[in-house]
């Protein structure tokens, strides 16, 4: 098990009796680019985590390292300077201690060793657990507690100056998510309540693509959001206190359609419908209707593709072979886009079967070789025992 072998490699190179943190990766049922338009989502934190070992050391560095993918170390002091780093990650730990340096947080030195099993760039969220999980320990570390709200915002505050202008659906997800259930959080007052997902006698399945992303050095995920912007603008100019597409109707963009960017247009049409099936999704687990589930994954992948242009080819292949398959309820994309994994809804009785044949079918079109992830929803953030 990756936590036992960190607490190991921690006590051997470090200390003994390290605090273990759990940050799990997320999935996302559905609500796609509607967290930053202030509309609803509805993911859950699963098995996949990042693990942190943390200990005080008494020194005034912080040294944080992983043996990950390929090993590295960095070491900060309390002031922010760094030792040179190859490593991505070390951009979101670099960010995190400038801010919390800024808010004047009470940082003491420590040592930290992480690792853990979420594929990078597959659209599980590897960075929000990577920001939240390590906000979290190192909170436990210095002494005082900083509440899971604003580690949300701080964790999000990173991604933005590395340069991904993100939501908080993420965060909320690895931070409140809990076991068996997704997390309907509205993003507009960031209240939230959990939903079972569990749809008796259907299996929710991953398959990754292998298609890997970079959201945060690819500017299309903030170019969606700009033409998102744009036409919160227009209305606005119109029906002044329009500050979100949550303010936005559909006759509000119909009214606006002459004037606006048809690419924009169809972006904002996009995150309307998307809000409106976060809503039936709901509905349709709450009900026990495998049959509509499937159906509103199906439609937001294709609108994905067609109107937001998120999509690549394979994932679109994933899904339409999917389609003909019979016990595949519906399938789609998940996460920022542009690669990662897709979600599917499959009859258990079926479940083996169709995922050997998505795979096959899959390595046959693409000659890439996709791997099948078992969803186990899990635990948000939290100190392992
Ligand atoms: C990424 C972002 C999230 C959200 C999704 C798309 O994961 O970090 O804030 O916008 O993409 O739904």
């Amino acid at each position: 098990m990756i936590a036992s072998k960190i607490k190991t490699y921690f006590e051997t190179n470090y200390a003994k009796n390290p605090l273990i943190v759990k940050s799990p990766g997320r999935i996302n049922l559905i609500g796609e680019h509607t967290d930053y338009n202030l509309g609803y989502v509805l993911p859950a934190s699963i098995e996949k985590a990042i693990y942190f070992a943390v200990s005080p050391n008494n020194t005034d560095k912080i040294n944080i390292e992983t043996f990950i993918s390929s090993p590295e170390k960095i070491t900060f002091d309390l002031q922010g300077s760094q030792t040179a780093f190859e490593a991505f990650w070390g951009n979101y730990f670099k960010a995190i201690i400038e801010i919390l340096i800024e808010k004047k947080y009470p940082l003491k030195g420590f040592d930290c060793v992480f690792g853990g099993d979420i594929p990078i760039g597959s659209g599980l969220s590897s960075s929000a657990a990577l920001c939240c999980g390590y906000l979290h320990a190192l909170s436990k570390v210095c002494d005082k507690e900083i509440p899971k709200e604003e580690i949300a915002l701080i964790a999000q505050k990173a991604e933005h100056r590395i340069g991904l202008n993100c939501g908080l659906m993420d965060q909320y997800a690895v931070l409140f998510g809990k076991r068996n259930n997704a997390l309907f959080l509205d993003c507009k007052d960031l209240t939230h309540k959990y939903i079972p997902i569990n749809l008796d006698g259907y299996s929710w399945a991953l398959i990754n693509s292998n298609i890997k992303h970079n959201l945060a050095v690819d500017s299309e995920y903030n170019k969606r959001r700009g033409s998102c912007e744009a036409i919160v603008n227009t209305v606005n100019e119109k029906r002044p206190g329009t500050s979100s597409l949550r303010d936005v109707t559909l006759d509000d963009l119909k009214n606006v359609q002459k004037e606006v960017d048809p690419i924009d247009y169809k972006r904002a049409h996009y995150v309307l419908q998307e809000n409106n099936r976060v809503l039936k999704m709901m509905e349709s687990l709450n009900s026990g209707d495998a049959k509509t589930a499937g159906n509103i994954l199906l439609e937001g992948h294709w609108a994905m593709s067609k109107e937001f242009e998120i999509t690549t080819e394979e994932l679109d292949f994933l899904v339409e072979n999917g389609q003909r398959l019979e016990g595949v309820m519906g399938s789609r994309m998940m996460g920022g886009g542009f690669g990662g994994c897709t979600i599917n809804l499959i009859k258990t009785d079926k479940l083996k079967e169709n995922l050997e044949r998505m795979v096959k079918d899959y390595k046959d079109k693409t000659g890439i070789d996709a791997e099948v992830y078992h969803l186990k929803i899990d635990d948000g953030v939290h100190v392992m025992e």
